[in-house]
Order: structure tokens, then C-alpha cells, then sequence
């Protein structure tokens, strides 16, 4: 599961469609967490999908990530200002990719 202690284990390394991205990043393998108010472990999504299904605002986009272990397209939080910190996408994903930190 995501670890939900990131912004203090982790430090961003990059920018990607206007939010952070949380390292170690070291493509293709390792791809680290996408997002910090929705935060998506890249390395442990498996493109099941229901996170872009269930969220009402639209905040997940699929994003390729080719040559990736787990899966080869991964749900990108590019909306994530746009959260309502309904909490389905957390509660939805079957492998606990998703972190939303409300307020
Ligand atoms: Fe979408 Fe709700 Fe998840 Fe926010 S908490 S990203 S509104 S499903
Ligand atoms: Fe990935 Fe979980 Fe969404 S596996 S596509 S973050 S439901
Ligand atoms: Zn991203």
C-alpha cells in the first residue's frame, strides 16, 4: 500500500502536468508517487481502473508508462485540485495506490 507518511519519507524530484512527483525515480521501473493532495504510487497501480471510473470530478487521466513491472499505463492525478475528498478512489482501488489528505 501507498505510504501515507510520503511527504515526509520521500522528496519531490520532479514536476509532471502541474504537480509533484515524489521520488526515487529511476524509469522505466521505478516511477515513485504521482500528486500530493491525490497521490498515486506508480509502482504499485495496476491500471485496474475504478479510480478513473468512480471519481465524480474527473480527476484521474491514464498517462503511458511503458516498460513499467506492475502495468504499462498508470491513473494520473492531473486534476487533483479539483478533489472533493469523497474518498471512493481510496476506498475503490484494490491494491491501496491512493492517498488523499484531506485539508
Ligand atoms: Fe475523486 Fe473522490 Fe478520489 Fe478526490 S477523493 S480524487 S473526488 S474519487
Ligand atoms: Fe491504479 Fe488503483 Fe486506480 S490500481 S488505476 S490507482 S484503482
Ligand atoms: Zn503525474
Amino acid at each position: 500500500a501507498i505510504d501515507p507518511e510520503f511527504e515526509t519519507s520521500r522528496d519531490v524530484v520532479e514536476q509532471h502536468e502541474g504537480h509533484d512527483v515524489w521520488g526515487p525515480v529511476e524509469e522505466p521501473e521505478t516511477l515513485g508517487i504521482h500528486g500530493t493532495h491525490v497521490a498515486v504510487d506508480f509502482d504499485i497501480c495496476i491500471a485496474d481502473g475504478a479510480c478513473l471510473e468512480d471519481c465524480p470530478v474527473d480527476v484521474f487521466e491514464w498517462v503511458d508508462t511503458p516498460d513499467h513491472p506492475e502495468s504499462e499505463i498508470k491513473a494520473d492525478p492531473t486534476h487533483e485540485d479539483q478533489c472533493i475528498d469523497c474518498m471512493l478512489c481510496v476506498d475503490v482501488c484494490p491494491v491501496d495506490a491512493i492517498d488523499v489528505d484531506p485539508g
